[in-house]
């Protein structure tokens, strides 16, 4: 008997200075002291021994219960200090280590180059106006003398949303809502979106655009020409040659498209320019009596012009960006660089 309790404490002594964390602890508890344990085991059979016997084993099994237990609240508390200075340390501040920078983000190219062409037309005088993505066919085509049958429809490529009503496949609309508020002299920029069903290097089925509308007495081809020269010189550079170029649109008569001398090649020819020397920048005209007499205007008093211009063509030409995709990628390593 007494040899069997010697053998407990000396495999507890093991079990529990090998213990590395209160769970084995804890079993350890349960295995030599818990109800079913070895050493209450040994308790409960004292019954069985003869009289003499009972008390020496009853009280050897007594001291080697209380070692144990002792045993096991040392190691306990030794573990327990042994962890939180491991935590102490683990969650020491370093306040040498260098700070977490925020990273600040900025402002996408397409929306900056839109900010700094209408910035350029405030300082000229212009206002800023907007409309909505979601426009009539009246605002989008019929009031800008684009009647349904119109051949001119074919080259806006439209999204419908229903019968009569479409995505806007170009910010000319506005021009149209702003006269029918606003009497002359009306001088406005309008930034915004718009839609194409067109996919390509060069086309994105969404893009920008911004459109200026200037409605006086006495305005001229020649107004146009300068207010357009002067914004091309403030964007581009005052080196780069401008290009009137007699074209169609059914809003305005007469119409030019307006090439600007080659950003890449100077005018030279090259792979951008197609070996041209130029590059198309816009579309523009005198706004004609028709969508005058759309917008209640007298025609006999009043002449305006307009012009439109995409957004992400004139940010690829000002930075020779080849391709329209990159600019809707959201690649930080290509937007980082503006
Ligand atoms: N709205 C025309 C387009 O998107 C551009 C334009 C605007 C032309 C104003 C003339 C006057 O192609």
């Amino acid at each position: 008997m007494r040899e069997k309790l010697e053998e407990i404490r000396a495999e507890a002594e093991r079990v529990i200075a090998k213990a590395t964390d209160l769970n084995v602890l804890e079993e350890a508890r349960v295995k030599f002291l818990g109800r079913k344990g070895m050493v209450t085991d040994v308790l409960r059979g004292l019954g069985q021994l003869s009289a003499e016997l009972r008390p020496v084993i009853g009280q050897a099994a007594n001291e080697i219960k209380t070692a144990i237990s002792n045993a096991l609240d040392e190691r306990k508390t030794a573990l327990e200090s042994e962890t939180s200075e491991q935590r102490a340390e683990s969650d020491r501040v370093d306040l040498s280590l260098p700070g977490r920078r925020p990273r600040p983000g900025h402002l996408h190219l397409t929306p900056t180059v839109s900010n700094e062409i209408c910035d350029i037309f405030r300082e000229l005088g212009f206002q800023i106006a907007t409309g909505p993505d979601v426009e009539t066919e009246y605002y989008n085509f019929d009031s800008l003398n684009t009647p349904s049958d119109h051949p001119a429809r074919d080259s806006h490529d439209t999204f419908f949303v229903k019968p009569g009503v479409v995505l806007r496949t170009h910010t000319s609309p506005v021009q149209m809502r702003v006269m029918e508020k606003t009497q002359p002299p009306v001088a406005v920029v309008v930034p915004g979106r718009v839609y194409r069903v067109d996919y390509d290097a060069s086309h994105s089925p969404m893009f920008f655009q911004v459109e200026g509308l200037l409605v006086d007495k006495n305005v001229t081809f020649a107004d146009l020409k300068g207010t357009l020269i002067a914004f091309v010189h403030r964007f581009f550079g005052s080196d780069v040659k401008l290009r009137f170029r007699p074209h169609f649109f059914p809003f305005t008569e007469p119409s030019a498209e307006v090439d600007i001398s080659c950003t890449v090649c100077a005018g030279k020819g090259c792979r951008v320019c197609k070996n041209s020397g130029w590059l198309e920048i816009l579309g523009c005209g005198m706004v004609h009596p028709e969508v005058f007499r759309y917008a209640n205007y007298d025609y006999e008093t009043y002449a305006g012009y307009a012009f439109g211009m995409g957004v992400e063509r004139i940010a690829m030409l000002r930075h020779a960006i080849s391709s329209i995709s990159h600019l809707y990628e959201n690649d930080l390593r290509f937007l980082e660089q503006f």
